[in-house]
């Protein structure tokens, strides 16, 4: 298939590029301030896709089977401090990418996140539950779903995704990588005991994005993610232990303890039906997570 795939050099965008190589699909790997650099990709223009007209040019040009949108302002802060960009970016450019979809008849598959949610619900979040945000990033990723989901109603998927393990070509996107990145800079890092997460890795996505590319029989709005809950503390030390770094590095602190954390969600965890019933890959443990680190360079330096 020929592929068209946005944020190629993202910690996700980088880990399906890999995946669709690997199994042979013509990539055409787009990306902004860095080129994607993998070895047998078809095309690896950069542009800024907040320019829709020079986007659209080029998707028309190359006609592709499927479009991937791994393009975003991914981190809340970021957002925050750019909310005209990030209004282009997550909202404008999915929209645009499911009209095209729409026009030329290819897959769309759009990654969304577990931010959506308030993270009030004990119980894990079905995909028909009601998403009610609490930061910008969300209200933007939710604004996204609903804008693809009513241009495009033919062939499209949403993919809603927890908190991403895995190793990002800028080193610093992941859990572990935020985690030593922090460590770096910091003598210890404080993580919550009371915000829980369930973490997958960006590997094991990025399979599921594939199978989804080539099973046009799914279409809509899906939830993935690791097979664990676990606070971020928790994560924390089992990174630790896995690096054999010294667990004193983290130490233990509370949401609730901290007024002004009060917005973030507590608890984002998934029911990962229907599609987990439907897919040969299967949803990973956190060890097997932790197994696909191969970035630990800030600490070392
Ligand atoms: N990471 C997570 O833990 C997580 C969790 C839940 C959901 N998600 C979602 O998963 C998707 C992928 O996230 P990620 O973590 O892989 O993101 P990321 O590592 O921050 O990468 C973002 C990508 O978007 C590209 N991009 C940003 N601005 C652009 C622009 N103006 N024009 C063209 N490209 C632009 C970047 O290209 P350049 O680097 O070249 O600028 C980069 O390739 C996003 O939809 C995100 O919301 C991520």
């Amino acid at each position: 298939m020929k592929i068209l795939l946005t944020g190629a050099t993202g910690l996700l965008g980088n880990a399906y590029a890999k995946a669709a190589l690997r199994r042979g699909h013509s990539l055409n790997a787009l990306s902004h301030t860095q080129a994607c650099t993998l070895t047998g990709i078809a095309s690896n223009p950069q542009l800024d896709a907040s320019n829709l007209e020079a986007l659209t040019e080029l998707i028309l040009h190359l006609w592709p089977d499927v479009i991937v949108n791994c393009a975003a302002l991914s981190n809340p802060s970021t957002v925050e401090a750019q909310p005209e960009l990030a209004r282009k970016i997550n909202i404008d450019l999915p929209k645009q990418l499911a009209q095209l979809s729409t026009h030329l008849g290819s897959r769309f598959i759009h990654i969304s996140t577990d931010m959506v949610f308030d993270g009030l619900s004990e119980a894990p979040y079905r995909s028909t539950d009601t998403p009610i945000p609490t930061n910008l990033y969300g209200q933007t990723k939710l604004i996204a779903e609903r804008e693809v989901l009513a241009c495009n109603k033919e062939d499209p998927v949403v993919l809603r995704i927890p908190i991403l393990m895995g190793n990002s070509p800028a080193g610093n996107r992941s859990v572990h990588e935020k985690l030593l990145v922090t460590l770096h800079e910091k003598e210890q890092a404080k993580l919550f005991t009371d915000e829980l997460r369930q973490p997958c890795s960006a590997g094991n996505v990025a399979e599921v994005m594939l199978e989804l590319s080539e099973r046009r029989d799914l279409h809509g709005l899906f939830h993935w993610a690791g097979s664990e809950v676990l606070s971020r503390f928790t994560m924390g030390q089992r990174i630790l232990n896995h690096l054999g770094l010294p667990a004193e590095s983290i130490c233990p602190v509370k949401v609730k303890e901290n007024t002004n954390c009060s917005s973030r969600p507590r608890i984002l965890a998934f029911n990962l039906n229907p599609l987990v019933s439907k897919l040969k890959t299967q949803p990973i443990d956190f060890q097997e997570q932790l197994d696909e680190i191969t970035f630990i360079e800030p600490l070392r330096a």
